[in-house]
């Protein structure tokens, strides 16, 4: 392996035992104070600890779900099962679990009445979103609020989600998509990442004939900070092009 590569497969392993292990961590504390303390806990607290040992849980799963993909990506093994599917609920969905894990973030949704349905693999669509509304609660800067809006524009259906953080330069506007890839300023240091899940969430939405594309605008009361929003599409097909599509999966 060349230097670089070397490196950055350091930092790799590096990153990731650090993402298993503070989830880990967390579920084997609780779930020890629950053994030891049984008795003298009452159901609130009992339920509350439970509660954690799920929302940790599910972060592993994501974490480990990632990195799967990366390997399905790249052995162009990926299965990917496409059908017609209303993005409403998923993407409630999606808000309620990342809602779980932080808890201080406001999501506002904005979803067209009468949306079309788009044509994807429901558990790629889920993974897509989870990435982007867990950025987006993850890189909020002054102000902790996503907001989520889908509609149609020029044939396609368009999911836009937005936060306030610290602007991304357009010249790494294509860069954060790339493997491994973290954008260097004081919060992406303080907050743990792998840099890859903008990396999968693109080659998902390319693979269902989707686009993605980011933007960073600053804002007028405090240019230090920037609305972000990242936008992603999927053309309205017709249903005897999805029954071609069917046919050929
Ligand atoms: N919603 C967002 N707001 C601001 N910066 C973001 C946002 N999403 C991603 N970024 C930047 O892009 C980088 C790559 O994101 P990603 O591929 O998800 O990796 P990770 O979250 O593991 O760092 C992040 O490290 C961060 O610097
Ligand atoms: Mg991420």
């Amino acid at each position: 392996m060349d230097d670089n590569i070397e490196q950055k497969y350091e930092d790799f392993i590096s990153t990731v035992s650090h993402e298993l292990r503070t989830p880990l961590t967390s579920i084997r504390g609780f779930a020890q104070t629950m053994l030891v303390s049984w008795d003298k806990l009452d159901d609130e607290s009992k339920k509350h600890f439970l509660k954690i040992i799920e929302e940790q849980s599910n972060r592993l799963i994501n974490l480990v779900e990632n990195m799967l993909s990366v390997t399905r990506l790249q052995s162009s093994s990926q299965r990917f099962v496409r059908k017609e599917l209303n993005i409403k609920n998923p993407v409630e969905n999606v808000i309620s679990l990342v809602k779980s894990q932080y808890p201080n973030q406001i999501f506002e949704f904005n979803c067209r009445k009468d949306l079309p349905d788009i044509f994807v693999d429901a558990g790629c669509f889920q993974q897509i979103m989870t990435n982007l509304i867990e950025n987006s609660a993850k890189y909020s800067y002054g102000k902790f609020k996503t907001r989520i809006d889908a509609g149609i524009m020029n044939n396609d259906v368009y999911i836009k989600v937005t936060n306030t953080g610290l602007k991304i330069d357009e010249k790494d506007y294509e860069h954060i998509f790339t493997k491994f890839a973290r954008i260097d300023n004081p919060l992406t240091r303080r907050v743990q990442g792998s840099g890859l899940g903008l990396y999968i969430t693109k080659n998902l939405v390319e693979k269902m004939n989707g686009s993605i594309s980011v933007q960073s605008v600053p804002e007028n009361e405090n240019p230090e900070l920037s609305e972000i929003t990242f936008t992603v599409s999927f053309p309205i097909t017709m249903i005897e092009e999805q029954a071609r599509m069917k046919c050929s999966q």
